[in-house]
């Protein structure tokens, strides 16, 4: 059996939406301390929807895959959808990642919330600051595995 699946390798291969919004209204920046791979995600928001949105990943492919799927699944959501996105959910979406690649789901998960938690920072938004656990674990606190 195949290790990846088409949607890993057709996600890694032509990942959609690399890049950078230089006028973002939010950017959030995670790393994995263990593999030293680093994902960053870059949101426009207007009215509470992200109309755009982007990443920069320098990692392996799981990761670049990863941050692919889950910008698409956000896109033209409203915050509060981009928040329940788990990394379960972006795995699922690409019909499954290897265990010891569920981490590499985990920095997308965890950089799009980083990027909506600089959002609400800029602007003042109120939040549960329990919703945005420190993100500089050596370890995947928040895998849903
Ligand atoms: Fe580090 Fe995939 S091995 S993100």
């Amino acid at each position: 059996m195949a290790l990846y699946s088409e949607k890993v390798m057709d996600h890694f291969r032509n990942p959609r939406n690399v890049g950078k919004i230089d006028d973002a209204d939010g950017v959030g920046e995670v790393g994995n301390a263990r593999c030293g791979d680093i994902m960053k995600v870059y949101i426009k928001v207007e009215n509470g929807i992200i109309v755009d949105v982007k990443f920069n990943t320098f990692g392996c492919g799981s990761a670049i895959a990863s941050s692919s799927m889950a910008t698409e699944m956000i896109k033209g959501k409203p915050i509060e959808q981009a928040l329940e996105l788990t990394n379960k959910a972006v795995a699922e979406a690409l019909d499954g990642l290897p265990a010891h690649k569920l981490h590499c789901s985990v920095l997308a998960e965890q950089s799009i919330r980083a990027a909506i938690k600089d959002y609400y920072d800029r602007n003042g938004i109120q939040y549960d600051p329990a919703m945005f656990p420190a993100y500089d674990h050596d370890d995947d606190p928040h895998a849903h595995e």
